[in-house]
């Protein structure tokens, strides 16, 4: 408990585990922005499955506890550190990152991880752009490295990063292919870039997918389950086609001939290796499409800081995405 200095609510983690260790408190220290960090006082904050990793300690960021989690928050300036120009109190931001956390009213950023929010964007959907719309540029543009007229396969486009892939692909001049298990999930997938969709849980769908790209196969496919699709994504590659794996929970076995012959490739994409001049690059690109419109995050289940566990175990257990799960400030 702090003393002598303003207090908000916040999750706090003090061990790592199940959705249960993500405790609200209310006596958190509001932190103090230095140097180059701002004080953001949050309107919303992205719920992202890397949060719920880790939160169980499983992952390669293994935060010293107690912390707070959430990486995209949506809100306004409150107070800047004295080296900071590019922004002042009143502001309207959003993150790719927060240092003190984002389940909380108030959070610190480092001002190269905060971007302006247009006007026409509400908060909750400047909490939905950050890891979502990165990671989907990142692997596109950067890893996919996508020409304009090629075909790709969003595996899993329902969700946070799909549907950013699903905008962006169709910007960039793509045919875009994506797959959803609800029928309002497979409903949002057209309304936001795809040309056709598909229900990953229906059991022929992947033959289905075979016959609307033809002989020729699908240039690109951005996987979100690269443990139960890789082997099968490696029969629908083009030749030369390339699987960007963004999302895998699991192992699986797949037969290495299947890439000869047509000399395709599977390659990894993680948002946090990205360059310090690379957000920024990302950021150019997709500041341009809030300009001009096509970037338009769809944001799905919501929830109040204080049901933050529920949301953990329905991103992980999900009953079908229908956008970007967010928590709500206020
Ligand atoms: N590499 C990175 O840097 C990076 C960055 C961000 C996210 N990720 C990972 O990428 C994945 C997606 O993230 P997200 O934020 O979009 O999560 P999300 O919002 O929870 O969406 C999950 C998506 O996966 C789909 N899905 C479920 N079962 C599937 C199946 N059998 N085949 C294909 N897709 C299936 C869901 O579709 P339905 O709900 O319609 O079934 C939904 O579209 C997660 O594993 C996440 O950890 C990685």
């Amino acid at each position: 408990m702090a003393t002598g200095q303003k207090l908000m609510r916040a999750i706090r983690v003090f061990e790592f585990g199940g959705p249960e260790v993500l405790k609200l408190q209310s006596d958190v220290a509001v932190p103090v922005p230095k140097d180059h960090q701002v004080l953001i006082k949050v309107q919303a904050c992205g719920v992202n499955p890397v949060d719920t990793y880790i939160r169980s300690g499983t992952h390669s960021i293994k935060p010293p506890l107690p912390y707070t989690p959430g990486f995209d928050v949506a809100g306004i300036i409150e107070a800047v550190g004295e080296s900071v120009s590019a922004f002042k109190k009143g502001d309207r931001v959003f993150t790719t990152r927060t240092i003190s956390g984002g389940y909380a009213e108030y959070a610190l950023a480092a001002d190269h991880t905060v971007y302006t929010l247009p006007e026409k964007l509400d908060f909750k959907q400047g909490a939905a752009i950050g890891i979502p719309y990165f990671t989907a540029y990142r692997a596109l543009l950067h890893s996919a490295c996508v020409k304009p007229g090629e075909s790709v396969l969003v595996h899993g486009a329902s969700g946070g990063v799909g549907i950013a892939a699903c905008q962006i692909a169709r910007a960039y001049g793509l045919k875009v292919l994506g797959t959803a298990s609800t029928e309002e999930g497979q409903k949002i997938v057209l309304q936001n870039g795809a040309h056709k969709v598909f229900n990953h849980k229906e059991a022929n769908y992947i033959d289905k997918i075979k016959k609307s790209v033809g002989e020729k196969g699908v240039d690109v496919i951005i996987e979100m389950l690269a443990n139960v699709n890789l082997s099968n994504d490696l029969n629908l590659l083009s030749r030369g086609g390339r699987v960007i794996v963004v999302g895998s929970r699991g192992a699986i076995e797949i037969n290495p001939r299947d890439t000869m012959t047509k000399e395709s490739s599977i390659k990894g994409v993680t948002l946090f290796s990205s360059t310090k001049e690379e957000f920024q690059q990302f950021a150019a690109a997709l500041q341009a499409g809030m300009e001009i419109g096509w970037l338009k995050p769809v944001i799905g289940h919501q929830y109040l800081l204080e049901k933050a566990t529920q949301a953990h175990e329905n991103i992980i257990h999900s009953s079908g995405a229908i956008g970007k799960m967010i928590l709500l400030l206020k």
